[in-house]
């Protein structure tokens, strides 16, 4: 039996898998109900360290809650702040870096990512990636921010060196209702220089 082909989030996760270890570090640019944040803390276990973001309360006190009652609260550090901002926060290079962008599942509809601050979330994400880290956005083109997300991450993706890093896209050809995109951008091998 041949299995379906899944979804972005899944196939970001397939991907987190490969870059993730015990004792990594790792970023989720986007904590909502916490599902994303609590899946990265059992990837890098209690030597590693996650850092989480989102600019709702409520996103925040969801994912403590939900943290603490997996007993992995210690593993994490949550910032009432915007992704944009992960620059001044994250003071160390990281293995990775998880974008799940939209709205907070399960709150009204009216704070959603936006194309601007996402451009420049992405771009500093880049700047703390380890050589070999990996960065993964899932993008919803099904609403009008959505739709400008994509086209633009996807302008931004296809336009970076290709001699420090690989871009891929992973998205469905023929669904209707514009479904769910997932890009990822691994940082290459730092070329060793002959001096
Ligand atoms: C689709 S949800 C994330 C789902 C989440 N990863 C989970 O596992 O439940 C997108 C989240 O991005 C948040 N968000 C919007 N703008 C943001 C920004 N500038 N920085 C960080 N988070 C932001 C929203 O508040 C929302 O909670």
């Amino acid at each position: 039996m041949t299995q379906d082909f899944r979804s972005a989030r899944f196939w970001a996760a397939e991907l987190m898998e490969g870059a993730l270890y015990p004792g990594a570090r790792a970023v989720d640019a986007t904590m909502g109900n916490g599902h994303d944040t609590l899946w990265l803390c059992r990837q890098v276990g209690p030597a590693g360290r996650v850092y989480a973001f989102d600019v709702q309360g409520e996103a925040v006190a969801r994912t403590r809650a939900l943290l603490e009652k997996e007993g992995l609260a210690d593993i994490v550090e949550l910032f009432l702040d915007g992704h944009e901002n992960m620059a001044a926060r994250v003071k160390e290079p990281v293995d990775a870096v998880m974008f799940n962008l939209g709205w907070l599942p399960g709150a009204l509809h009216g704070v959603t990512t936006l194309t601007e601050t996402t451009l420049r979330a992405v771009d500093a994400a880049l700047l703390l990636l380890k050589p070999e880290g990996l960065l993964t956005v899932c993008v919803y083109p099904g609403h009008e921010e959505g739709s400008r997300e994509e086209a633009a991450l996807l302008q931004w993706a296809s336009n970076l060196d290709e001699g420090r890093y690989d871009a891929l896209l992973k998205r469905y050809l023929n669904q209707p209702n514009h479904p769910p995109l997932m890009i990822a951008v691994k940082r290459k091998k730092q070329k060793r220089h002959l001096s």
